[in-house]
């Protein structure tokens, strides 16, 4: 049966200093996670030859698919989740400054929308269009960020839009997703880096 495979980016400078959004470049750990991403694809994927790597258009998705050999598009609707006024600050600057905002996000983080940014419920509609190509498509990896992929793997896996903004999307961990008539089964491959 037809797979889809997903990764968020290897562990970024920003992911480092705790800071939302930005297009950094990724760390020393993430580079190693760049590194290893092609024998964790030969072993784990079946017919790897016919892969393609679909990233955003961010530094660090596609510094993480630097060493995968297969063909690579990139796709501007799986950038991060805008978080526009909140880009570059960490969650306690974010607190800080706009604690409203703050609070707001916290009792409903899937409508929440932040100023001159987007919502998780805006992501899922700028993903309608992945998501109708992926439909369509064998054999594809994703390598996307924590929030694109919350929602691409809800989308998959039927979780409502209360949890879809916590599933937990670990680092360095590649997830594979076998959809179903009813239900999607999944196996996760953690690198330890
Ligand atoms: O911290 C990494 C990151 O991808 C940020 O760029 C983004 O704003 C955030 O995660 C999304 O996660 P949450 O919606 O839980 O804040």
């Amino acid at each position: 049966p037809r797979k889809i495979y997903f990764s968020r980016h290897g562990e970024s400078l920003y992911n480092v200093m705790g800071y939302l959004g930005g297009d950094s470049d990724l760390s020393a750990r993430g580079k190693q996670y760049a590194r290893a991403l092609p024998s964790l694809v030969a072993t784990h994927i079946p017919n790897a030859d016919r892969l393609t790597v679909w990233t955003s258009t961010k530094k660090r998705t596609i510094a993480t698919a630097k060493y995968l050999p297969h063909p690579k598009v990139a796709w501007k609707a799986l950038d991060e989740l805008e978080a526009g006024k909140a880009d570059g600050l960490t969650y306690e600057q974010v607190e800080e400054r706009f604690p409203e905002d703050f609070a707001k996000r916290d009792s409903d983080k899937y409508l929440y929308r932040y100023q001159d940014g987007e919502s998780y419920k805006d992501v899922v509609a700028r993903l309608e269009p992945v998501i109708m190509d992926l439909e369509r498509q064998d054999d594809i990896l994703i390598i996307g960020h924590q929030a694109i992929l919350r929602c691409l793997y809800a989308y998959f896996m039927n979780y409502s839009t209360e949890r879809l903004p916590y599933l937990k999307i670990p680092l360095h961990t590649l997830i594979q997703i076998t959809p179903g008539a009813y239900s999607c089964d999944e196996k996760r491959f953690k690198v330890d880096i």
